[in-house]
């Protein structure tokens, strides 16, 4: 699938974005091993979160829907998890892998993960290497990439693990493998990651301590199945947050979105850089922090980005680089290597794209730096990554000719209905 996104539009009205990706699949992973039926609204119905449906169902979990955003998930309880008849495909997530990993560690059978091309690049020694010092078995293939092997039946122990990277994949693994280890499990992480886990684990009545950057749980612990109101993902939001702030007469709210503090870097950063944006109406959802975001067009300035925004904004840098090519002046992103092992390197390929489209863009070995200026237009291919093919077509809408993207299938991982909203907002995107 191609997107052909013609230059200029507009970016108004009131939309709702699909449900955030990494509370729905934590929903459907807690809720496996909770007792009772857990419910769930507003679910992502995103390949990605249906990738951890299926693996749960492989495994003989009873799990209704998704049906208009809800769903309801049978929890089999904390060792009522069955082998699976095969391997477990769970196509370009990583959160599914990674995640399914620590909790797959403590199972009494054996799991194979596997993903589709662009997850196989991806490194997956950073949750082998605390799992086997927990005394879990399981083996990558070279380079430490999937498939991942995971023998059950290893008797786990707590450990104090030091991440060497700012992950909540890393994190959420180990925690979710120290629900079946002896003794304590504690994470200590070198800047904050998002907290869902630690948040929903406590909703389901599992404890949990945070103290500052350490999270902390014993193993044993039973979870009680809850009902869940998924808010909408403000890294879906993120690209009409920037379409709307890029677009001259621009006027548009985001509602029910997801406003954590570990994930609004994405605002923190656009309003540094000159945003207007208003969080209206906040509220407590279950346990996670919602607003209705409020954004109108406003003239950016490029900035130097904060270092301590990189972790909370780490799944928006596609778009804000649009964002910086869009603004007055210099950004300097540092400290974000971590992005060259997304879906796609990220800083690589959005600094090739922006290039071929007009922008001086230079890719540093852990950043970016970008100057404003004038985009044209051309054609990028989005190297099976949902996040650029979406960034590229916020582009067109300062661009002077129209901008072809090429792969769009993955878009569907995250947010299958982005084509239908960015017209309805104004956009002048087409499919091919
Ligand atoms: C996620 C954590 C982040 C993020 C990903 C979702 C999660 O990954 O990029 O989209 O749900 O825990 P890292 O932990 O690799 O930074």
């Amino acid at each position: 699938m191609e997107f052909i996104a013609q230059p200029g539009g507009s970016v108004c009205g009131t939309l709702r974005v699909p449900g955030d990706k990494s509370i729905s699949h934590r929903c459907i992973m807690f809720g496996a091993i909770a007792d009772g039926v857990t419910t769930v609204e507003g679910f992502l119905e995103g390949e990605d979160a249906l990738s951890t449906i299926k693996a749960f169902r492989a495994m003989g979990v009873q799990i209704d829907g998704p049906d208009n955003g809800k769903v309801s998930i049978h929890g089999v309880g904390r060792g009522g998890l069955k082998a699976p008849a095969g391997e477990l495909y769970v196509g370009n997530s990583g959160t599914s892998m990674r995640l399914l990993a620590g909790l797959l560690a403590g199972q009494a059978f054996d799991t194979v993960l596997t993903g589709d091309v662009s997850l196989s690049k991806r490194p997956m020694e950073r949750v082998a290497v605390p799992l086997r010092a927990m005394g879990a078995k399981v083996e990558t293939q070279e380079g430490g990439r999937p498939p991942m092997i995971i023998r059950g039946g290893q008797a786990l122990h707590g450990i104090d693990y030091v991440l060497p990277m700012a992950s909540a994949q890393v994190k959420s693994c180990v925690l979710l493998a120290g629900l079946y280890a002896e003794g304590q499990t504690r994470t200590t992480e070198p800047a904050p990651t998002r907290d869902h886990s630690e948040r929903m684990l406590r909703g389901f009545g599992y404890p949990v301590k945070v103290d500052g950057a350490t999270a902390s749980l014993e193993g044993g612990h039973r979870m009680t199945a809850v009902h869940i109101d998924v808010p909408a993902d403000i890294s879906s939001a993120a690209f009409f947050m920037v379409a709307a702030s890029i677009t001259p007469g621009a006027d548009l709210t985001l509602e029910h979105v997801g406003i954590n503090p570990t994930r609004i870097g994405v605002v923190n950063i656009l309003r540094a850089m000159g945003g207007s944006i208003e969080l209206l109406n906040e509220r407590d959802v279950g346990g996670e922090p919602v607003a209705d975001i409020r954004i109108r067009y406003a003239p950016l300035k490029g900035i130097d980005i904060p270092e301590n925004q990189v972790p909370l904004a780490i799944d928006e840098f596609p778009v804000l680089f649009v964002a910086a090519a869009c603004a007055e002046g210099r950004t300097v992103l540092r400290g974000a290597e971590e992005l060259r092992v997304k879906e796609s390197d990220r800083i690589q390929v959005m600094a090739d794209g922006l290039a071929g489209m007009g922008i001086q863009a230079e890719a540093t070995e852990d950043g970016i730096i970008i100057d404003g200026g004038q985009i044209t237009g051309g054609r990028v291919n989005s190297h099976h990554d949902h996040r650029i093919a979406m960034s590229f077509a916020v582009a067109a809408l300062r661009a002077t000719d129209s901008i072809h993207i090429e792969d769009c299938d993955n878009v569907a991982t995250s947010f299958p209905n982005f084509v239908e909203l960015a017209q309805h907002a104004g956009m002048r995107l087409e499919v091919r």
